[in-house]
């Protein structure tokens, strides 16, 4: 019988990704399969991203195809879902008009109804309402790897920062009630996965409207049998107490990785930003979060080029990525967002200025990187094996507990623990080899 088949396209961030697979699992459910291109497919997803103007124009790059493909065959369903979407629900059939649904974040559950339950009955040019945001939790998923799983902690983001679009996209901050996410969990356990990463807009906030706490989140994850690395992202430096940093020190199974958006090292930015930190608050909470945690690797997101930036702004946003050592960080040029605040500032900086930043800092973050890294070689890391070397060299690949890729010789299979002896570095990346099966890794 003729099988009926569905291709997903994400852009964005984990929480997207996740979300994603959350959409194939709910299109397996009404009886599609997975197409290896959308070339193949009869639904076409587009699970969209609007955090800066780049992926806007990537999916407009990729709507174009999908409309030769509409042409081609009419019947092809196209489906667009995820913040794109829900930031231009007034004008997204007129802008796309090849697009037959559309729906915000946080309204997947609903997705079967709007594809007409599989049968495709699809009532065109409707925008799935994201009113009734919901957790996907009890939704089938569709997992990249068996024994890595993602678990959504809260959905939205209740903070204001000045040049973001998310809270306008993902709503006020919602928290998942934590026995929900603890069965979860559980289950996730009971399936045989390893690793999980807590997801949140601002993990650190998590809890306050359900009576709970992301310390106390951490231990009962902890605590899950087979649960053996727990992650979590990310964590706004505004809210990152001491409670939960004596939960990573004290919590065997939480990862020595923290990715603590910075944004800018200049107290001025930060504050027209709203951040509501300043760099020193930053480098204290550095400080409290190695004292607890000696080994812990820290990762950022930096933007240059906010409006008013000077020289002597940028300059401090260096310093700090110097001084805290950041084992990786994503560096972003400031892009003006519609709605937002920032994109009404003066003195929004020339696109030369922020491009010549961005590459100023992007060497100085490599070369930062990299000398971390080189301080592991001759250690012995606990990695969790993830599959072939992307080089196609004949290596394996995995991550280490600080979240640092590494490609070893070695002959172990996906999903195991390994010991690997550290023998060079990259800015990005280790490389090592495993050592013996008597010597490897027994927790
Ligand atoms: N321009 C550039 N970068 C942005 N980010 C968020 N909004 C913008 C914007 N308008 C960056 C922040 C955030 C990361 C996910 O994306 O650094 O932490
Ligand atoms: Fe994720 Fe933000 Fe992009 Fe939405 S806009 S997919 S929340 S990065």
């Amino acid at each position: 019988m003729w099988h009926r088949r569905y291709h997903v396209t994400t852009f964005g961030c984990q929480m997207n990704a996740h979300d994603s697979e959350r959409i194939k699992g709910m299109l397996e459910e009404l009886g599609l399969g997975e197409a290896a291109v959308p070339e193949d497919a009869d639904v076409i997803v587009f699970n969209t991203c609007t955090i800066r103007e780049k992926p806007d124009q990537r999916f407009a790059a990729h709507m174009g195809e999908a409309a030769a493909r509409k042409r081609e065959r009419p019947d092809t369903v196209i489906a667009v879902g995820g913040c794109y979407a829900e930031a231009q629900r007034e004008r997204l059939f007129e802008l796309y008009p090849q697009v037959d649904v559309a729906f915000g974040p946080g309204t997947i559950p609903h997705l079967g109804e709007w594809l007409g339950a599989g049968g495709f009955g699809v009532e065109r040019g409707r925008f799935g309402t994201g009113d009734e945001r919901r957790f996907a939790g009890t939704l089938p998923m569709h997992r990249e790897r068996r024994f890595q799983a993602w678990v959504q902690i809260s959905m939205g983001c209740n903070s204001r920062c000045a040049y973001c679009i998310v809270p306008t996209v993902r709503g006020r901050e919602v928290s998942r009630r934590p026995g929900e996410i603890l069965a979860e969990v559980e289950r996730l356990a009971g399936e045989g996965v390893r690793e999980i990463t807590l997801l949140g807009q601002n993990v650190n906030s998590y809890g306050r409207d359900v009576g709970s706490g992301f310390a106390e989140l951490l231990r009962a994850c902890d605590a899950v049998d087979g649960i053996e690395r727990i992650r979590f992202t990310s964590p706004h430096p505004k809210d990152f107490r001491a409670p939960v940093i004596e939960a990573m020190a004290e919590c065997a199974t939480v990862c020595e990785h923290a990715h603590l958006p910075l944004q800018s090292g200049s107290t001025r930015i930060l504050k027209a930003m709203r951040r509501t930190y300043g760099r020193e608050r930053y480098f204290e909470l550095v400080g409290d979060l190695r004292d607890a945690i000696p080994d812990l690797a820290l990762t950022t997101d930096i933007i240059v080029g906010f409006p008013g930036e000077t020289d002597v702004d940028f300059g401090e946003t260096i310093e700090v990525v110097e001084e805290v050592g950041f084992d990786g960080a994503f560096t972003f040029v400031y892009s003006p967002r519609a709605t937002t605040e920032a994109a009404a500032m003066p003195d929004q900086v020339p696109e030369d200025v922020k491009r010549d930043r961005i590459e100023r800092l992007v060497e100085v973050v490599q070369r930062v990187a990299r000398e971390r890294n080189e301080q592991r070689v001759g250690l012995v890391e606990e990695v969790l094996v993830e599959g072939p070397s992307r080089h196609g060299d004949g290596l394996l690949r995995g991550r280490t507990r600080r979240n640092i890729t590494v490609n070893f010789a070695g002959t172990a299979s996906p999903g195991e623990l390994v010991a690997v002896r550290i023998d060079g570095a990259t800015s990005t990346t280790l490389r090592g080899e495993q050592l013996s099966a008597a010597a490897a890794w027994s927790g």
